[in-house]
Order: structure tokens, then sequence, then C-alpha cells
């Protein structure tokens, strides 16, 4: 029997993620695995956590990494904050403010919405306006809406919900180790992310965090989380420090290896100067793309430079380009999703994704697809 393993190329991911994984994460991985209870790899733990609430810059004690993908980390926040009937509002502009909806729907919890054009940013006078007369348990949307490559105001909306009792809630799957996030600064009571994107580690991984009041509601829900696999308040007593620590599910021990090895290049790195590599990129990038004749599809303030949205000029078969860009040049960049699907590219920049070469090598190959 033929190893498929052994047909598996190298492969320039430039997509929306997963994003190239560093070679010391890759190493990482196949370090021998402990026991989820080992006394090294409990000290690995504590460590992550520390790692965690730096990138995150808050000082939660409820910081880990959730067992599974950035929807795991986005199921846990709703699962544990929201009760039936629990009045919510998202603010909606791309897929993943949807996805919010759904989980939250699911949940039967009482869900309002404000929609903004996808490729636009979420308007803070339209919140505001919104919560002139309305109450809500929870506030939700998403930092970096990766099907688009809109950045949305976060501190903005943050300075709209000062004293109220809402739970903020932010998704910062894709801003996580790109751009600045600061959960304590912006006053966020429960955030998630996933390893695949900008912290170079493969997919599998949802680090997140809960303040003390979102904590607070946890432990005094009228019901039960209802979901045993994502219940915080259990899996907490796993993650707890200066306490015995009680198994919950067995940890995936190397993908926590390999999150903790990103996390230390991270901070190697520094994080003014991860932030700074990723700028330069988007800035390389762009320029390049006028270059060639090609229009970014997002206004300049609101632009990630982690996740180029590309408008496909008229007459372009897009999904032949890309295609072409996988076989011929061994290079992966995303489609639209969505009303966006076939309207525009989507070209992350993120993690170990972000270095000058891959941004040069991608715009060779484009100039020679296209021109
Ligand atoms: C902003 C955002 N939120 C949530 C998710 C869901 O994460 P996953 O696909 O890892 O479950 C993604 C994935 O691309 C994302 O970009």
């Amino acid at each position: 029997m033929d190893n498929l393993l052994k047909g598996i190329e190298e492969v320039l991911l430039m997509g929306p993620g997963p994003s190239c994984v560093h070679p010391d994460v890759y190493k990482a991985l196949s370090r021998d695995t402990l026991g989820h209870l080992d006394p090294y790899f409990i000290k690995i733990m504590d460590e992550i956590q520390v790692l965690l609430q730096e990138v995150m810059n808050t000082k939660n004690q409820l910081t880990l990494p959730i067992s599974g993908t950035g929807s795991a980390g986005m199921e846990s926040c709703f699962v544990n904050l929201i009760e039936p009937k629990d009045r919510v509002l998202i603010l909606i502009n791309g897929v993943f403010g949807k996805r919010m909806q759904e989980v939250s729907t699911r949940l039967g919890a009482n869900v309002d919405t404000i929609e903004f054009d996808w490729g636009t940013p979420i308007g803070p006078e339209v919140v505001k306006e919104k919560l002139e007369n309305n109450t809500y348990e929870v506030i939700a949307t998403v930092h970096a809406e990766t099907s688009t490559g809109v950045l949305n105001p976060i501190a903005e909306i943050s300075k709209l919900l000062k004293g109220r009792d809402s739970l903020f809630l932010v998704d910062v799957v894709t801003s996580l180790g790109g751009i600045e996030v600061s959960l304590d600064g912006w006053n966020i009571d429960a955030s998630y992310s996933g390893s695949q994107k900008c912290l170079s580690c493969p997919p599998g991984l949802a680090p997140v965090s809960f303040s003390d009041n979102a904590f607070s509601k946890i432990m005094n829900r009228e019901t039960k989380v209802p979901n045993w696999y994502l219940d915080m308040s259990l899996i907490g007593q796993y993650w707890q420090q200066d306490r015995k620590r009680v198994y919950h599910h067995t940890a995936p021990v190397n993908m926590l290896y390999a999150l903790y090895q990103s996390l230390v290049l991270f901070k190697e790195e520094g994080p003014s100067n991860v932030f700074k590599r990723h700028v330069e990129c988007h800035l390389k990038l762009k320029e390049g793309l006028k270059g060639l004749g090609l229009e970014m599809f997002v206004e300049e303030p609101y632009r990630l430079p982690m996740l180029n949205a590309v408008t496909i000029p008229d007459g372009v078969d897009e999904a032949e380009v890309r295609k072409r860009l996988r076989m011929e040049h061994k290079i992966e960049i995303g489609g639209g999703l969505g009303p966006l699907a076939g309207k525009i590219w989507r070209i992350g920049l993120m993690g170990h994704t972000a270095r000058i070469e891959n941004v040069e090598r991608l715009l060779k190959a484009l100039d020679a697809i296209l021109n």
C-alpha cells in the first residue's frame, strides 16, 4: 500500500487560513507525548496560560486553549454565556458574524442583529442608536472579518458599552498575533481565537478568555451549560493553577506543545516587530497588486494587513487562477464566500506566511498567470 503522506507537497499557504507553520512548531509537534496530567506537561500548561494572557493583553484567570478549532472557541463563548431567552445583539458584516447568529439562535437566545454591507466596517453610530432603546445580556462581533478583509472598530464599540450590563464578546480568530488585541483595554468579557492563523500553528486549538464578569455569569447560571465538552466550569478545573487538576477530557498534548512553541516565537520576536512584519508584507503586496492592475476590495482605513481582499477583474476566471497558482506554483489563495463568491480573492499574510519573500513569490506567479 502506498502511504499517502509521501505525496504531500509543501504548499505556500496564502489563503484565509490555515497559514504556514513555523519549522520550530513542527518540531514541537513531534516531541514525545506526555501524559495529560504529567507534572512536566502541567508546567507547559501553566506557561501557555501566561503566554496567552500576554498575547491577548489580559489578566483574565480563565484564559486557556479549547481543544477544537476557532468555531469550538465561538461555541464555547456562546454556550457558556447564553441561557435560553437571553437577549443577544450580533453586529454582522461577514460570514463569521453570521455564524455567531446561527450559534446563538440554536441556543434559544433572543437574537437581534445589525447587518452592515460586506466589505464595510461596523458603524458605531448605528450601534449607538440601537443601544438607546434596547438592553442585551450579550453583545457580540468579530474583530477581523476574514470573509471580507475588514477590520472592525472594537475600541469604539467598547466605549459605547461603558456603564451597561451587557457582556462584550469578540472573535479574535484572525487578528490574534497579527495586530494588537487588547481584551482588558477594550473591556472584552469573552473572546476566542484559532491556532491556525497568525500564530503560525496548525489548526486544532482555540485560545479563549473570560473576564471575571463572564465567569460570574457562568457560575450563576439558572440552567446547566447545555454542552458538556465546552462547559468552562468543568474545563477550568483541569486548567486551574495552584489547585488539584481534575480530569475533564484528554488534552491534545502535542498540539499544546505546538501552541506553546508558537507563543514563545511570538514573544521572542516581540509583538511590535510581529505587527510591523505583517504591515510591511501587506504594503508590499498592495503595491505589487497595483502594478498588476488589481484593486483592493476594502477601503484603506479598514483593511486588515493579514487578510487582503482583492477585486477580481472583469473577464478573469477566478477559480482557474487559483487552480493554476496551486498546481503550477504551489501557492494557495482563497476565493470569496457567500455574496462575495466569484467577486474577490482572499490573500492571507498570517503568521509565518507574512514574509516578504512569500509576497514576491505570489506576485511573480500572479504576473505569470494573468499576463
Ligand atoms: C473570524 C473567524 N472566526 C471564526 C472562524 C472559525 O474557525 P475554524 O474554521 O477554525 O473553526 C474563522 C475561520 O476562518 C474565522 O476566520
